[in-house]
């Protein structure tokens, strides 16, 4: 039986950072093998956030090249760039045709962005962002997008669209599966202040962080904030260090845990600790991104590669669709 198949991606924002691994990436690379992966740099969505586009092409190439230091595998995952598969505009063309302006109005992310930007800036394709990010999904026909937490509202509305276009144009032999969103335990990993990592709130760690930063970042990490002194007795459960631990350092929570408890370990060691842990995590990526950054047409070709095995599958979607609507 043919492999099930993975349609993920991410808006090109430059340098990933560790909330992108554990929510994502790292999902990604363990299911390469499972299923038929297709990964995409979502460089028209990124467009919603920053008009300008002189850095698009540059932050594309830095998050493709942490793609492939963490492990993602090009001829098993293809990767490429939205803007360069026609189709992905042309299937968003026709589902606009098949969602309401009401449903993508109640779309929980279009609220976030109504808030975070001044609402005379919304734009139309703020309105059509996850129509779009449907399409980039079935035109490979995606059974699965691992994704962060928070995209299943727009995985959601894949699949509204996904039904909708079946009855309405293939009601007997369905075009398009209904994909599942896959999400991680740890979907949401917090910043270094305990707030949603992000780059424009400055408390992420980078995937191409070095050990010394990794370790000077991490002292700063904000922590249980009643354990004042060192033997104060400390709470893991409100402790943003001890979620990292249970993260990068599972086997070592139950002594962790206790110590804290107790008030046997202080703050400045557990947190060299994690740091130290997190830094062998990342030893190995680091160690590769060096190849593609001496040599970054490495990077380029893994992206022209891909963009000619994707548009194979999209123009083959494509005639489908023309087909069931008639316009074939
Ligand atoms: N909206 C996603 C994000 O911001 C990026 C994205 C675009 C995506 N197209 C996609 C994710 C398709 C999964 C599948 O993270």
């Amino acid at each position: 039986m043919a492999k099930k198949r993975i349609l993920s991606g991410m808006r090109p924002t430059g340098k990933l950072h560790l909330g992108n691994y554990v929510g994502a990436l790292e999902n990604w690379i363990k299911l390469q093998d499972e299923y038929q992966n297709y990964h995409l740099v979502a460089d028209y969505h990124v467009l919603t956030t920053d008009l300008s586009t002189e850095e698009i092409y540059q932050n594309t190439l830095e998050m493709v090249t942490d793609w492939l230091s963490a492990g993602l595998d090009p001829e098993k995952s293809p990767m490429f760039r939205q803007s360069q598969i026609k189709e992905h505009t042309e299937l968003f063309l026709i589902f606009s045709m098949l969602i309401t302006k009401a449903r993508l109005e109640r779309n929980p992310t279009l609220k976030e962005q109504v808030r975070d930007l001044n609402i005379e800036n919304l734009v139309y394709g703020h309105l059509g962002y996850p129509v779009l990010q449907a399409a980039d999904i079935l035109l490979y026909k995606g059974d699965a997008v691992p994704v962060g937490e928070d995209q299943l509202p727009h995985i959601e509305i894949t699949r509204e669209i996904a039904r909708r276009f079946n009855t309405q144009y293939a009601p007997n032999d369905p075009v398009f599966p209904e994909p599942e969103g896959m999400v991680t335990n740890f979907a949401r990993l917090p910043g270094l202040d305990g707030h949603r990592m992000s780059k424009s709130l400055g408390n992420v760690i980078l995937l191409s962080d070095d050990a010394e930063t990794v370790k000077q970042k991490l002292r700063k990490a904000v922590t249980d904030p009643q354990k004042l002194r060192k033997n104060d007795p400390g709470r893991p459960e409100v402790c943003l260090v001890f979620t990292y631990h249970n993260k990068f350092n599972p086997e070592e929570i139950p002594v962790i845990e206790k110590d804290c408890r107790s008030g046997v370990l202080g703050c400045v060691d557990c947190k060299l600790n994690c740091a130290s842990k997190i830094n062998t995590m990342l030893v190995p990526i680091l160690e590769k991104r060096k190849t593609y950054e001496k040599n970054i047409n490495l990077v380029k070709d893994v992206l022209n590669e891909g963009e000619i095995k994707a548009k194979v599958i999209a123009r083959q979607t494509m005639n489908e669709v023309h087909q069931k609507m008639k316009m074939g």
